[in-house]
């Protein structure tokens, strides 16, 4: 897979891009608040039809049209494959009157939904942000699973956005129900609960599978990282445990502590067995649905710990175990990505290298090789040895506008 051109019409800072791209290493040099991690953010964006930093699609949109009658933004992509060359594209436009902006996409022309778009272009990007994976919010965990899955397996992103749809149903009844207690409540919420397990329990079971893998790379490539003899272990930490069933209403669910804190392991975990133990982890937990007005458990609720052989290193680790776990379960992430699909995932490495001590500088860039093509962004040309610089495209960023750095000039706008 290579990423051949990038177009970006009124993308955040970028108000007209024409990028051509090489297979290899390209390195986008630019002080801070340029553009870099727009650039990396846009190609996230048509490989997911999602942003990882923006709430809303009218954040994406130039703030220099925003004001114009017919204010629009446009990403396009052009992606070989073998021999094909496809080509994908984003217009973001306004919703009448009301301030928000809607998505159009298209693959090679033709108009088609946000979720035929996820799988063209894999991507694994690395963030100051990732660094930070095993001492960041359970939500990030998530999402971190999330995305590599949605990527691997459209099914799984079909999955989790309806999940979070029913999800956000079945709560506004809760909150409802615990105004004014209407209706045959238990019935209501069985409808709610059937269709929440139907996605659900697709999406329990294949974390609980990423995981799995997950754990298999990142031990060997954290051996590798911390030259030490300690194995790293993943585990999921869900909120109901999917190989038990709790007897029945309102039955107590004491192992929900223990629960969170070792985590469970069960590779194998098929998504119809998940959605029987979610469905009576639902219907147990009902009273408690019910007094706090949300859904208590479901993978909305889930966890991914790291441990050190027993140690939980959220709550135990050093900053630097913390910070080598976490790179060796991104680079685990590209290992498993490349099996999965057939094919390297193009390597985005937004401005970690600054985040990273030398020796995990290092251990990063080794994978650089592994990828057919990586894009990295930095604040300093220094992170890069003599030798990588040689090999690399090499691009440098002001304002939103990209230019070619000839051999050279890398000297003069390094800036030191
Ligand atoms: N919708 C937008 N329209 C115009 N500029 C934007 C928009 N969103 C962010 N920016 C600008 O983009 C710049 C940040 O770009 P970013 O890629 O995050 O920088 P960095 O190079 O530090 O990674 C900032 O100057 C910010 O104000
Ligand atoms: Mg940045």
């Amino acid at each position: 897979m290579h990423l051949r051109h990038l177009s970006l019409t009124n993308f955040r800072n970028y108000i007209r891009l024409e990028l051509d791209l090489p297979l290899g290493l390209t390195i986008v040099q630019g002080q801070n608040a340029q553009g870099k991690s727009n650039l990396l953010e846009a190609i996230v964006y048509l490989a997911t039809s999602k942003s990882l930093r923006a709430g809303s699609e009218a954040e994406l949109v130039s703030w220099q049209v925003r004001d114009e009658p017919y204010p629009f933004a446009r990403l396009a992509a052009e992606i070989q494959r073998g021999e094909r060359v496809e080509r994908i594209d984003i217009t973001l436009l306004p919703n009448k009157g009301n301030g928000r902006f809607r998505k159009q996409v298209r693959i090679n022309g033709v108009n088609k939904r946000a979720m035929d778009l996820v799988g063209m272009m894999r991507t694994v990007i690395f963030r100051p942000e990732d660094v930070d994976l095993v001492s960041g919010s359970p939500g990030q965990r998530r999402r971190y699973l999330d995305i590599a899955l949605c990527q691997m397996e459209p099914d799984y992103c079909r999955a989790l956005s309806h999940y979070q749809k029913v999800l956000a149903q079945r709560n506004a009844l809760l909150r409802n129900l615990a105004e004014r207690s209407a209706g045959n409540v238990g019935e209501q919420l069985r409808f709610w609960d059937e269709k929440l397990v139907e996605s659900g329990g697709l999406v329990v079971a294949r974390r609980q599978w990423l995981i799995h893998e997950l754990e298999k790379e990142a031990a060997l490539v954290h051996l590798d990282l911390s030259g030490g003899v300690e194995r790293l272990h993943l585990r999921y930490l869900p909120s109901f445990d999917p190989g038990h069933q709790p007897a029945g209403a309102h039955a107590a669910y004491p192992g929900a502590q223990a629960l969170r804190e070792r985590g469970v392991s069960y590779p194998d975990l098929t998504a119809d067995q998940a959605r029987a133990s979610l469905l009576a982890h639902l219907y147990a937990g009902r009273s408690r649905d019910l007094a706090a007005g949300m859904t208590l458990v479901g993978p909305h609720r889930d966890d991914l710990g790291f441990y050190l052989g027993e140690r939980n290193l959220r709550a135990y680790g050093s900053r630097g175990q913390q910070r080598t776990a976490a790179l060796a379960s991104k680079l685990a992430e590209v290992a498993i990505m490349a099996r999965i699909s057939g094919e390297a995932p193009i390597l985005l490495l937004d401005d970690v290298m600054s985040e990273l001590d030398a020796t995990r500088r290092a251990m990063l860039l080794q994978v650089i090789p592994t990828v057919k093509q990586a894009i990295v962004t930095t604040t300093d040309w220094q992170y890069f040895s003599a030798d990588l610089l040689a090999d690399a495209h090499r691009l440098q960023v002001h304002e939103g506008r990209l230019q070619i750095c000839g051999p050279g000039v890398e000297d003069d706008v390094s800036g030191f």
